[in-house]
């Protein structure tokens, strides 16, 4: 059997992850692909419940989720691991241990995360009421060298998943 492949999106909270991830995975399940949606937010729920936010514990998160894609990939799954996975070496630390993977730059601005505010975290985070949060008081390491970029302020959903699907050498299909 052949490896799946590991799509990594990382990127800031509200930069639009789980909106992909989602609508790719509609695009995969189409194509005949076999695709485990791991998802930061979810995780953070079972496998990773109890975990903060410090440095160790989002690189703990990290390393969960890279050996659990790991695992699914082996068996031919296509893996869409969405988190913030904030740290650079660690991202690619876990990367590197796949055969096929994507490195994922979901990628707004923080004054356009801040504006939409999705789960209304961002204010509150700014008024230091949630310590050590991402882009407002923690680091977030962007990608250098990211497969696929992704400016969500400035692409569509759609065009979005034509450049991952391009990506990953599908063609969109009607779902
Ligand atoms: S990661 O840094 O360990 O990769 P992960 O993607 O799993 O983060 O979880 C991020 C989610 O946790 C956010 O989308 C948000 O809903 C929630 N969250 C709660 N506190 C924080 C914080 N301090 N920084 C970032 N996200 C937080």
């Amino acid at each position: 059997m052949s490896y799946g492949n590991v799509v990594w999106f990382t990127g800031l909270s509200g930069a639009g992850k789980t909106t992909l991830v989602v609508a790719l995975e509609k695009q995969l399940l189409a194509a005949g692909q076999k695709v485990q949606i791991l998802d930061g937010d979810l995780v953070r729920e079972n496998l990773s419940k109890g975990l903060g936010f410090s440095k160790e514990d989002r690189d703990t998160n990290v390393r969960r989720i890279g050996f659990v894609a790991g695992l699914l990939a082996q068996h031919g799954v296509t893996v869409l691991v969405s988190a913030i996975s904030p740290y650079r070496d660690t991202r690619s630390e876990v990367l590197a241990s796949y055969h096929r993977k994507l490195e994922v730059f979901v990628d707004a601005p923080l004054t356009v995360v801040t504006e939409r505010d999705v789960k209304g975290l961002y204010l509150k985070a700014i008024a230091g009421e949630i310590p050590h949060f991402t882009g407002v008081s923690d680091p977030y390491e962007a990608p250098e060298n990211p497969d696929v970029h992704l400016r969500t302020d400035q692409l569509s959903v759609d065009e979005c998943l034509e450049r991952l699907l391009a990506a990953l050498q599908l063609s969109p299909v009607a779902v």
